[in-house]
């Protein structure tokens, strides 16, 4: 419902307002059921005030945007008046330094043109092998040997598989007994962050304070694990992996290499941005599959037409299974609220005039939940993904983001994910045990189911061949 009020909280200055809540105390109470229920208050914001909304947070003025259009008029046509949050930057720059997620401006944008190079459909495709060498190893392990059945916590499965698939794709390295201890920390640290960006400032992580020891300790086990492998390389051979890669980028404009420390940062980002993203978005999706049994036997049936392992050529013979993990993000998108963004000139959203200095706050699993743009909206209907299906409006599905600062990983993402998919069912079918409330979700870096999803894995014993049909 949109209302036209004035919004009371009105500084002077500002020009008119969008309606939005109010609280005394400069607005921290909202702060605090922002904290206690991110998602359930900032879906209260689209129900009770509209499509675009102002409230005052502390010393800050936040709008948040959830119409489609405005969404992406913001991100694509104002992308130059954006920065990301500086708070939420200090904390993620703690652990992944000056790589592309944090920078701005000219650093950025050298970062940005020279990492697309190897981020391109193409380049991708060529990480589809290692790719499938993690899947088939991990997936084969899944259930003890000679086991026909058995119940697995699907957490660490696709934790442990989702972190192979980066060490193989950036180091040419099987995940060794340091990948799950890996695993372990960008857990931990994705929770320390969302914690931290509640609090006006982190506290030096050399306190005596709770969390801070565990903290320390994920910071190190990930950055000596990145600096072991770079370390490895030096004397070794050029490799056509994701390393290799990085240290063979030029620049197009004046073509200079990536830094070593450039280099290290964008390792270490990888690990955040390509490993729990990805693991979160296929363990939704797998309890969606295990819920759906029509759904599953459909996806089956695509893959078990492959006749062999999928590769980058089969993705377009997969359509189904592709919706399924589209759906999938579309109620569940790992990264359910985008980075907060501040603005660095006067820009207007609509007829809504904002000031520099504003904070937007744009949420894709609100937006894509909205009924407007998505009948049924909370459930789950692979259809709506599928050719001929009607027409989703731009931006109303929007799971990587959008603009220039849109995922970097996206291909790489869509790949790994169809080419895991595809082989779990291949070996296996899904089915609960879920419990009534497996679909509670918590807002961390990325959102999480809160309780373990425990799947009974059985494997196939009509499983087709599976050998190289893919490259
Ligand atoms: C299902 C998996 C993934 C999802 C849902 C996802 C989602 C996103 C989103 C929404 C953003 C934009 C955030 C914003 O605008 O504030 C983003 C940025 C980014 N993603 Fe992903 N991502 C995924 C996988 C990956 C992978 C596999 C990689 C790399 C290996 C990656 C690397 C990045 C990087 C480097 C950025 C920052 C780009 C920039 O600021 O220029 N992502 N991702």
């Amino acid at each position: 419902m949109s209302q036209t009020l004035p919004n009371p909280a009105e500084p002077r200055g500002v020009g008119p307002l969008p309606p939005g809540p109010t609280a005394p105390w400069w607005g921290l109470p909202l702060l605090r059921r922002m904290q206690a229920d991110y998602l359930g208050f900032t879906g209260g914001l689209r129900r009770d005030y509209g499509d675009v909304t102002y409230m005052r947070l502390g010393w800050e003025r936040a709008w948040d945007v959830f119409d489609p259009e405005l969404v992406r008029a913001v991100l694509v046509d104002e992308a130059d008046h954006l920065v990301r949050w500086e708070r939420g930057i200090e904390v993620l720059e703690q652990v992944f330094g000056q790589s592309v997620l944090v920078t701005e401006g000219e650093s950025w944008r050298r970062q940005r043109r020279m990492l697309q190079a190897a981020f391109t459909p193409a380049k991708v495709a060529g990480y589809a092998a290692l790719m499938r060498d993690a899947a088939r190893s991990g997936l084969d392990a899944a259930l003890p040997a000679g086991a026909a059945e058995g119940v697995v916590a699907m957490d660490p499965l696709f934790a442990r598989l989702a972190m192979d698939v980066i060490l193989r794709t950036l180091f040419s390295r099987p995940a060794a007994d340091d990948a799950a201890a890996a695993a372990d920390a960008v857990q931990l640290l994705s929770e320390t962050a969302m914690r931290e960006m509640f609090q006006p400032f982190t506290l030096p992580d050399w306190l005596p304070l709770p969390g801070k020891a565990a903290k320390r300790r994920a910071i190190r086990t990930l950055k000596s694990l990145v600096r072991g492998h770079i370390d490895a390389r030096r004397d070794a051979p050029a490799q056509p992996d994701l390393l290799g890669m990085l240290l063979a980028l030029r620049d197009v404009e004046g073509g200079g290499a990536l830094s070593p420390a450039e280099v290290f940062d964008q390792c270490m980002v990888s690990f955040q941005a390509g490993h729990e993203t990805t693991a979160t978005a296929l363990l939704w999706w797998s309890a969606l599959i295990a819920e759906h049994p029509e759904a599953a036997a459909r996806a089956r049936a695509e893959v078990d037409a492959l006749g062999g392992d999928p590769g980058p050529e089969h993705l377009v013979a997969l359509p189904w299974l592709t919706a399924t993990l589209k759906e999938a993000m579309r109620l569940y998108p790992p990264v359910a609220a985008l980075m907060t963004r501040r603005t660095t000139a006067p820009i207007a959203i609509g007829p809504w005039p904002l000031p520099r200095g504003a904070v937007i706050r744009i949420t894709p699993a609100i937006i894509q939940r909205d009924p407007r743009w998505f009948e049924r909206p909370d459930e789950f209907v692979p259809e709506r993904f599928m050719p001929g299906a009607p027409v989703i409006p731009r931006g109303a599905w929007m799971p990587f983001g959008a603009g220039p600062r849109v995922c970097l990983g996206q291909h790489f993402a869509l790949l790994e994910m169809t080419l895991i998919a595809a082989m779990l069912l291949q070996r296996y079918t899904l089915e609960g045990p879920l419990d009534a409330g497996w679909r509670v979700a918590d807002v961390n870096v990325t959102l999480r189911p809160r309780r373990p999803v425990r799947l009974r894995l059985r494997r196939r014993g009509d499983q087709p061949a599976v050998g190289p049909a893919g490259r």
